[in-house]
């Protein structure tokens, strides 16, 4: 679906807007809302012609959507994949026609880096590493029944997304020198709190000791946070939970001690796009990759920055 209405028209003077077609993901969590919101109002403030489409998911539904901004000539593309593989053909279609595309969020794995002008986002492996590196770090505290085995169940994000990869491999790998810390099921919850919920209800039911909820993003730890009370549990306590993202109710809940460390993923990539799309389109060079700079949270950090959060 293509609205075409997502931020506004050109900007006065009636010189020549640049028209960017954006393939979104869809909007799966409170990251993506506030994504989607930093792109639009970004492009609306800059005097930028944005073309809107939300593939709900679908890798298919993003092919078509650039497909149809190439066939409008739109000055330039941009969309976050919602899986690495299989994008070769359409950017090779772009780039046939010229039309230069700027990946966001997240990267495509296509072997020829000509395909895209260049990758802005977050460093998911680095994201992963902390993740890990914070159980590493409070592995006393993690093993709730003090058995000498921390027991983690993870939440994998959409299944061949770049954050989903990346984000168990940085775990896995900050993890790996603790023998004491073992993944004992991992499944993915599609980065949505009802995914979340849905596989950790499951999970309490096949796993009977579980230290530890590992989930990819926020929402899918507020659903696990949901069937761990419902079965009785108190999280952050009983299950300790570590997540990725930092949205507001993400750091509602590390505040209120339901979740124990967040790992920060910021979604606020509408300026640095919308800077990096005037000087693509003016021919400018810029760098292939641009990584954005991210902290992490514990709960007296969450509690210090919580009023100010504006997402
Ligand atoms: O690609 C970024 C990830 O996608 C966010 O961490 C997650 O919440 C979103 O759905």
């Amino acid at each position: 679906k293509s609205d075409g209405d997502g931020g506004g028209s050109a900007g006065g003077g009636g010189g020549d807007a640049i028209t960017m077609g954006f393939a979104q993901v869809g909007a799966e969590s409170g990251w993506r809302t506030a994504n989607t919101k930093s792109i639009q109002e970004t492009a609306k403030k800059d005097g930028i012609d944005l073309k809107f489409s939300d593939a709900q998911q679908k890798q298919e539904n993003q092919i078509k959507a650039i497909r149809s901004y190439i066939q409008q000539k739109v000055d330039v593309i941009a969309f976050s994949p919602v899986v690495e593989t299989g994008w070769d053909a359409v950017l090779q279609e772009a780039k046939r026609a010229k039309i230069p595309v700027i990946l966001t969020d997240r990267s495509v794995d296509s072997k020829d880096d000509t395909l895209y002008a260049t990758f802005l986002g977050s460093d998911f492996i680095e994201e992963g590493k902390k993740a890990g590196q914070w159980l590493v770090d409070n592995a006393a505290d993690a093993d709730v029944d003090k058995n000498g085995s921390i027991n983690v169940v993870e939440l994998q994000g959409t299944t061949g997304a770049a954050p989903a990869i990346d984000r168990k491999e940085g775990f896995a790998d900050a993890t790996s020198g603790d023998d004491s810390i073992k993944v004992v099921a991992s499944q993915t919850g599609d980065f949505t709190r009802d995914g979340g919920k849905k596989v950790m209800e499951s999970f309490l039911k096949s796993q009977k000791d579980i230290d530890v909820v590992y989930a990819h993003n926020d929402d899918m730890g507020l659903g696990a946070i949901e069937a761990i009370e419902a079965a009785g549990k108190k999280p952050g306590v009983d299950i300790k939970i570590i997540t990725v993202d930092a949205v507001k109710d993400g750091m509602t809940a590390l505040s209120e001690g339901k979740i124990n460390y967040i790992v920060e993923c910021n979604p606020l990539l509408g300026p640095q796009l919308m800077d990096l799309a005037k000087k693509v389109v003016a021919g400018e060079e810029v760098p292939k990759r641009v990584v954005t700079e991210e902290s992490a949270f514990d709960q007296e950090q969450a509690t210090a920055v919580l009023a100010d959060r504006k997402y």
